[in-house]
């Protein structure tokens, strides 16, 4: 394929919207959308779904690899789409990197990961989907290590390299992840699987990436969550704040287990410790297993794959955004998915129970204009228009303090509540609280983005942090929901939350990253110049208390790379 995506340039800024009550994001990556001039693929609508696949790091460039369905608008023929940047912010396309092509991957070259080798090779296993639809694990490696753009890869020519093995079914076996040393000279590799509606993991020992020996037993299993796919497995520091080589293990290690539970589609993860004698991994808290506690993300957000970063020597997650409006529109906008913005990950020193996702700190080189609101009083039931020129491109941190004496006072508050029993509809008496995002001035539309406090007799609190759809379009072909879950949220804490808007995606992180949300909207009226954003208290029973610095946010630049260029001004 390479070299066949020699195509027409366009840069997003000047993209036509194709379907205007579909808004494009703007500094989230998607594929490239346009038409590719070539015989068998000319008028047809390009698709991608931006589930990532083997991310890593080469010669001084970020590779990002997706599932991409060169063909049709639809889930199929799914080849890895391939991209590269320097900064995970701004990024070029290159030409697909595996396709279809042998008996083992006939039906679709799926997700897989790359390991890193000590002596700078670079393995990827993923899964193909053979010509009589069995989920093998292929392997494939760069056909020229020299070359930091890593275009051309090799597939092992005695591919598979393993097999469904017996009791599992032929369909249920897939997404390898990252190899991880066991200290032992052996390579580990898990694999995603079910037996009958439980979720496991199961793990292969390699020496050389071509034969492999399963380990006995089941590296983790839990009940009633069917199959777990795109799992993920890697240490987390309870010390420092700098990533982990997936093979690090010691002490002051925790190991995040992450599963996307298909049935659900929804990511769950978990803390625990692993034991590399005999591969057994345990929750830290067996009620908050993997796929019935932690979400990686409460909102719109599948598939998410980490990779150790070594030129940051940070540990980076990447999550594929769905769309959820028709596949007409799709259609007619030519293109589905986006990528979330590339987060942090590390462990959370202060809570103990769980991890903290933050937007890679490239990100803030799309600031642009920053205006500052200081100490604004947000009275029960009030509304407050924010001044900004633009609001559909933004970055906004801010913090809440509510009023001492008024929580205090209130004996018992919203106990039965989540952040999907009401929205932020009806008014409690401790919240919601927060902003109101993508909004128009008549407030016909509009996404709120807020806590919400309840109080037990007892005196405790919970806090929530949702995101409520529900307003967010006038259109009734879109799927609307309000997202969310609990926050932990410490003594001495303000309540705080950063929002990244990108005209259709608002990604929300709240206490630092505790628990985030992903929405995906389609607003018909607030966009563009149109667009605004408000704070807003309908909360009966207490004042609130905000400042929030909020950043107009500029383009990225996502474009073909230019081969046939001398422009390397870009590079
Ligand atoms: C897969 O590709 C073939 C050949 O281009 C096409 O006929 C078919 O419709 C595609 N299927 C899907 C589901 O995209
Ligand atoms: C490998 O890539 C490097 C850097 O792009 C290039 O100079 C070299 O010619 C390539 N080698 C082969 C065998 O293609
Ligand atoms: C799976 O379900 C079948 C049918 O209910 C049962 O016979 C079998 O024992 C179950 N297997 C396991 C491993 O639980
Ligand atoms: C695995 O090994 C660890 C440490 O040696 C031990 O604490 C644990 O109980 C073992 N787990 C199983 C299931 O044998
Ligand atoms: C918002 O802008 C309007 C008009 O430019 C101005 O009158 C008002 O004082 C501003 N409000 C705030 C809170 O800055
Ligand atoms: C939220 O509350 C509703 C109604 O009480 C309940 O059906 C639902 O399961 C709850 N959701 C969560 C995530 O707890
Ligand atoms: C505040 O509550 C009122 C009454 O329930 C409701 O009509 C209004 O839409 C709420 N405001 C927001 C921003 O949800």
């Amino acid at each position: 394929m390479k070299g066949s995506i020699n195509v027409i340039v366009w840069s997003i800024e000047t993209k036509p919207v194709m379907n205007p009550t579909n808004p494009n994001s703007i500094f989230h990556y998607r594929s490239w959308t346009g038409r590719k001039p070539s015989l068998f693929y000319d008028l047809l609508i390009y698709v991608k779904f931006c589930m990532v696949v083997g991310p890593l790091f080469h010669m001084g460039w970020y590779h990002l690899f997706y599932q991409y369905n060169p063909v049709s608008p639809v889930w199929g023929n799914i080849t890895w789409g391939h991209a590269v940047s320097r900064d995970l912010i701004h990024w070029l396309y290159l030409p697909l990197a595996m396709v279809p092509d042998h008996r083992f991957d006939w039906n679709g070259v799926w997700t897989g990961s790359a390991t890193l080798l000590p002596d700078g090779g670079i393995i990827m296993l993923y899964t193909g989907i053979s010509d009589n639809y069995v989920q093998v694990q292929n392997l494939a490696y760069p056909a020229n290590l020299s070359d930091p753009l890593l275009l051309n890869w090799v597939k092992y020519k005695d591919n598979p390299v393993i097999v469904p093995p017996p009791g599992v079914g032929l369909e249920d076996f897939r997404d390898p992840t990252t190899a991880w040393h066991a200290g032992d000279g052996k390579w580990r590799v898990a694999i995603g699987s079910k037996i009958n509606t439980t979720g496991i993991i199961l793990v292969y020992q390699t020496t050389n990436f071509i034969n492999y020996e399963p380990l006995d037993g089941i590296m983790h299993e839990v009940r009633g969550t069917g199959i777990w796919e795109c799992v993920d497995f890697y240490p987390v520091s309870t010390t420092d704040i700098s990533g982990l080589d997936t093979s690090f293990n010691g002490p002051d290690i925790k190991h995040v287990l992450k599963a996307s539970l298909f049935d659900e589609m929804k990511d769950y993860y978990a803390l625990g410790t692993y034991h590399p004698n005999n591969n057994t991994w345990m929750p830290d808290n067996p009620e908050l297993d993997v796929g019935i506690g932690l979400r990686v993300d409460y909102g719109k957000y599948y598939a998410s794959k980490t990779f150790y970063d070594q030129n940051k020597q940070r540990r980076i997650l990447w999550a594929w955004i769905g769309e959820t409006d028709s596949e007409n529109d799709d259609l007619l906008k030519g293109w589905a998915s986006v990528q979330t913005i590339p987060r942090t990950v590390v462990y959370d020193k202060k809570t103990r129970t769980n991890i903290l996702q933050w937007p890679v700190e490239e990100v803030e080189k799309l600031r642009l204009k920053c205006i500052e609101f200081n100490g604004v009083e947000l009275g029960p039931g009030s509304i407050v228009p924010l001044n900004i020129s633009s609001a559909t491109q933004l970055d906004i941190t801010a913090t809440f303090e509510v009023d001492k004496e008024a929580l205090e006072g209130t004996l018992e508050g919203d106990v039965g509540y989540n952040c999907s029993t009401t929205g932020a509809v009806v008014r409690g008496t401790l919240g919601p609280f927060g902003l109101l995002v993508i909004a128009d001035d008549s407030l016909s539309e509009f996404t709120p983005v807020y806590f919400y406090i309840s109080k037990d007799i007892d005196g405790t609190y919970k806090t929530f942090f949702c995101s409520d759809e529900m307003r967010s379009s006038k259109a009734s072909d879109v799927n609307k929901n309000v997202y969310g879950g609990l926050v932990p949220v410490l003594d001495g804490e303000k309540l705080s939350m950063r929002i990244l808007v990108d005209h259709s995606i608002v990604e929300s992180f709240a206490q630092g990253g505790r628990t985030v949300i992903t929405s995906r909207i389609y607003p018909t009226k607030a966009i563009y110049g149109a667009a605004r954003a408000f704070l807003f208290n309908n909360a009966t029973g207490v004042s609130v208390t905000t400042s929030l610095t909020i950043w107009e946010m500029d383009s990225a630049d996502i474009q073909q790379f230019p081969f046939e260029s001398d422009d390397v001004m870009l590079l």
